[in-house]
């Protein structure tokens, strides 16, 4: 007896929270709360502004920092990568914009996925969002710090003190890599003992709280506490310095590509691929953070003055732009020094220039601080507007809703991500967080791209955009067969010498298996091309992510969860409206 009454006790939870976890919100119902919606923010935003914003969020600290490892490892292949990314990034773009043509309300991938899956992806997609912006800018913020301090040696000969330019991890490593290294007695180049002179030098100088030597990374704080203010004083300055920011940082892309190509030489494209297809795809989280951010503009769709229309185009237009300067740039990197030489090198763009043209070398490092202070400022924008729809749905409390009477800007949400970004920034090792955000943005690109299956059909209206639909019936089946072939030898590996221990190889067989499901899938339902290829592409960039980001990002869920099963699932409006 007490057995059934406790069965049916676990049919009713189940089937209660199961309603509730994926409660959905209609298209409709979002329109409408737009519209009512009477403080709103300021439309001001046009399709330039929006492109702009979109480059503005994209080229930073990913080609001005991240890929001189990318290069090391995969030699000039990497422009090969650079192809395969924008091409991934290029479906998953295409599905952004079907869904901000559809629902022109800020919240980016939050939003959309409460319409197609329910509240609680919608609530981890919120969550995951936080490692694009929040953390992703922390990274940023930290290659902005080091091209400051690059300027202000070079430039105005101003030295500040080593231990306030850097976190206490990696004071701690560098330290121990640097008096080995140079106790080794190992032939190194100059710029390595200038980076572990410096090293050494931090953790001798640093001061002592009792045992503790104190490392802080002070530059970094203090340009986030800046773009926080010009985020918080409004979208119109936002969006004045975000073009004049991107003018200038295009123009000397530009530049350092015509100026390289008369550096190029030829012999350094070969071989094109020195540590194969592998040492290629070594370099797909740094690859894949630089193009992170053109869907940062999905998140202003109110203040866009036409979003339906707009905002698609702004995405994709920011996108083939910075898809042409990385290319090139890319090659040229490649083509000016050899692949082997940019071991460490965290400056790629001012490094190569360095003995060439010290001049052209200046203009990098000025450039490098103007590129990443308009990402930071972006994203800065980014993450506020996400916690804003989130408090709106009673997701997060009222405060992150609230708007400044004055300013137009959501308020309280600008300065709790300002205190974030800025702490982190202050403590938190760079390396570390580039992966986690880049784990975290394609998590979001996949869901956006298979929400689109689950949205309704609509017809074209004009002037507004619409995935264009292909049957992947055929398509999707080819390039699987494809796939395997190519990845033949690695697969039989994963499965001939499988192991527990080797969890970077079950998560290709994971990712294999969800493949083969996925194609079985759109053979019987006849699923759009593009959005199963965004779907299948970013999966197989996430699973090539080191698996120590991958232990991090689970982490990171089950946090998120913990506080949606605390705070969000209660007071969901969604839940309130339903016991009303
Ligand atoms: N794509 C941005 C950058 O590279 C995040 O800085």
């Amino acid at each position: 007896m007490t057995k059934k009454y406790l069965i049916s006790f676990y049919e009713i939870l189940f089937t209660h929270m199961k309603n509730n976890l994926f409660r959905k919100k209609s298209i409709e119902q979002l329109l409408n709360e737009e519209k009512g919606r009477s403080n709103g923010l300021r439309k001001i935003l046009s399709v330039r502004d929006l492109t702009f914003m979109g480059i503005a969020a994209v080229v930073g600290a990913g080609i001005f920092s991240t890929i001189g490892s990318a290069a090391y490892n995969g030699g000039p292949g990497i422009s090969f990568l650079f192809i395969i990314t924008a091409v991934t990034c290029g479906f998953s773009a295409l599905c952004y914009a079907e869904f901000a043509s559809r629902i022109p309300v800020s919240g980016s991938a939050y939003t959309y996925s409460y319409v197609a899956f329910g509240e609680i992806i919608a609530w981890i997609i919120g969550w995951a969002l936080i490692l694009e912006y929040a953390i992703g800018n922390i990274v940023v913020a930290i290659s902005w710090s080091g091209y400051f301090n690059n300027l202000l040696v070079h430039v105005f000969n101003i030295h500040l003190p080593s231990w306030m330019l850097i976190d206490p991890l990696t004071a701690k490593n560098a330290f121990i890599e640097s008096t080995s290294a140079l106790a080794s007695g190992a032939e190194l180049t100059a710029k390595q003992i200038k980076n572990y002179e410096f090293a050494i030098q931090a953790y001798n100088t640093a001061p002592m709280i009792g045992d503790v030597k104190i490392f802080f990374n002070l530059p970094a704080f203090i340009i986030v506490a800046l773009i926080t203010w010009l985020a918080y004083i409004g979208i119109k300055e936002s969006k004045k310095s975000a073009n004049f920011m991107v003018i200038f940082k295009v123009a000397v892309i530009i530049f350092v590509i015509v100026a390289g190509a008369f550096f190029v030489d030829v012999n350094n494209w070969t071989p094109f691929l020195p540590n194969g297809f592998e040492g290629v795809l070594k370099g797909v989280s740094s690859v894949f953070y630089a193009y992170i951010g053109f869907d940062a503009i999905s998140t202003m769709s109110e203040e866009c003055k036409n979003p339906q229309r707009d905002m698609p185009r702004g995405m994709i237009y920011s996108l083939l732009i910075c898809t042409g300067l990385y290319i090139l740039i890319a090659l040229t990197l490649t083509g000016i020094e050899h692949y082997s030489n940019f071991l460490n090198v965290n400056d790629p763009l001012a490094f190569v220039f360095e003995d060439r043209a010290p001049w052209i070398e200046k203009i990098v490092s000025i450039s490098a601080v103007v590129a990443t202070a308009s990402v930071l400022l972006v994203f800065q924008i980014g993450q506020p507007r996400i916690w804003m729809s989130m408090s709106r749905d009673g997701l997060l409390p009222k405060q992150f809703q609230k708007i400044h009477p004055k300013y137009q800007t959501p308020s309280f949400a600008t300065i709790v991500t300002g205190v974030i970004v800025g702490i982190g920034a202050l403590f938190i090792e760079s390396d570390l967080v580039t992966d986690l955000t880049s784990i975290g943005t394609l998590f979001a690109f996949i869901l956006v791209s298979g929400g689109v299956l689950f949205l309704p059909p609509k017809i074209k209206e004009p002037g507004k955009f619409k995935l264009p639909y292909i049957n992947g019936k055929f398509i999707v089946p080819i390039l699987l067969a494809g796939f395997i072939y190519l990845f033949r030898t690695r697969i039989e590996l994963a499965i001939t010498e499988f192991s527990f221990s080797n969890h970077q190889e079950i998560l290709f067989l994971v990712f294999l298996i969800l493949a083969i499901v996925i194609t079985v899938l759109t053979i019987i339902r006849n699923y759009s091309l593009i959005p199963i290829m965004g779907v299948l592409t970013c999966s197989y960039l996430m699973i090539e992510i080191p698996i120590v980001s991958w232990q991090w990002f689970l982490i990171w869920m089950a946090l998120g969860l913990l506080i949606y099963f605390l705070y969000g699932y209660r007071n969901s409006k969604l839940n309130l409206e339903n016991r009303i």
